[in-house]
């Protein structure tokens, strides 16, 4: 990890635009939990790689999740990423978007050095899945006729296709077998669902402190994540004309995300979203059966537990 750090930090350079690397540095440095690289190398030593391309592609797989966090955030309008302003905040919406961009390119800059088709394939698939992803949750928005299945693609597109590339990738320079492959790529899809389930309930529960981020911006941007799903598939009048009122028509008052939380917890949404979240882990777990068993797969085996004990 601390080799994908340094090589984060000295690809960042921009000799034309010295604005770049402030930018990046801002967002790489301000921590995140560095899961999508790990996972890489995770798989790398599990099949007891030899050779040094794992550490460019969990960079690749790094600077492919900035970048859509720089998006994503001016999409969102969101004023806290890690613990500190957002770039769109402390820059403006045009630099996180051609930053964004910067690091896209050097992501691909950064794979192509592996020299393997394959490698290619694998994140260009999952980088557009990423941002047809987000463009079918902005569709969906406001939407509360929209169903489980739909959010399901949401997440599996915007979040899980990252997580499963950045394990597929680790297995292809490895060498692993295709059944291998099969099962990797199903660990991380079935895991960066449950990450992104979780991510969607810390949205409502938390206190801003250990997040990072804030939470309600889900709410507060009108998108139909899990939670809210639940709640409306329960069928209560008062609840749901809550719902409407906030989320269909968007007419907000400040207090209104209180009263959201508040719903969520009472009619157990949110004990069931955990408990999807949870489910989805469960699968994951169940994908580590056919790979290399040893101290890597014990750990993969953890982080599934951790998607689901998080707080941050
Ligand atoms: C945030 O991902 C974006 C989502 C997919 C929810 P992380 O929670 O992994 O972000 P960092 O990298 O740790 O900040
Ligand atoms: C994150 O989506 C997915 C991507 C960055 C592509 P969210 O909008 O749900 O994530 P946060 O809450 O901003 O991290
Ligand atoms: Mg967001
Ligand atoms: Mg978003």
């Amino acid at each position: 990890m601390n080799r994908v750090d340094r090589l984060l930090n000295s690809r960042m350079k921009s000799s034309l635009a010295p604005v770049i690397p402030e930018v990046t540095n801002h967002l790489i440095n301000a921590g995140g939990k560095r899961i999508r690289p790990l996972l890489t190398l995770a798989v790398a030593k599990m099949f007891d790689y030899s050779g040094h391309h794992h550490i460019n592609l969990a960079a690749t797989v790094e600077y492919i999740h900035t970048a859509t966090l720089l998006h994503d955030d001016v999409i969102d309008e969101s004023k806290k990423r890690r613990g500190k302003p957002t770039a769109n905040m402390l820059w403006d919406n045009k630099l996180s978007v051609l930053v964004g961009d910067f690091l896209f390119s050097r992501a691909f800059q950064l794979m192509v050095e592996t020299n393997s088709i394959r490698v290619l394939e694998s994140l260009a698939n999952a980088s557009a899945t990423i941002s047809q992803s987000e463009v079918l949750q902005m569709t969906l928005a406001q939407d509360i006729s929209t169903n489980q299945e739909k959010y399901l693609q949401v997440v599996r597109g915007k979040t899980a296709a990252l997580f499963s590339a950045a394990c597929e990738v680790g297995g292809i320079i490895s060498e692993a077998k295709s059944s291998q492959i099969k099962s990797l790529t199903e660990y991380g899809d079935a895991l960066g669902i449950s990450f992104q389930i979780m991510d969607d309930y810390l949205d409502y529960c938390q206190s801003n402190e250990n997040l990072g981020k804030n939470s309600g911006d889900d709410f507060r941007e009108r998108k139909i994540t899990l939670p809210v799903l639940l709640s409306l598939s329960k069928k209560n009048q008062e609840n749901n004309s809550f719902w409407k009122r906030t989320i269909a028509k968007g007419n907000q008052r400040d207090s209104d995300f209180i009263s959201a939380q508040k719903i969520l917890r009472e009619d157990k949404s949110l004990e069931e979203t955990k408990e999807k979240a949870v489910a989805w882990s469960e699968i994951a777990r169940t994908k580590l059966k056919l790979l290399p068993k040893g101290k890597i797969n014990n750990f993969l085996n953890e982080l599934t537990k951790f998607m689901t004990s998080r707080i941050t």
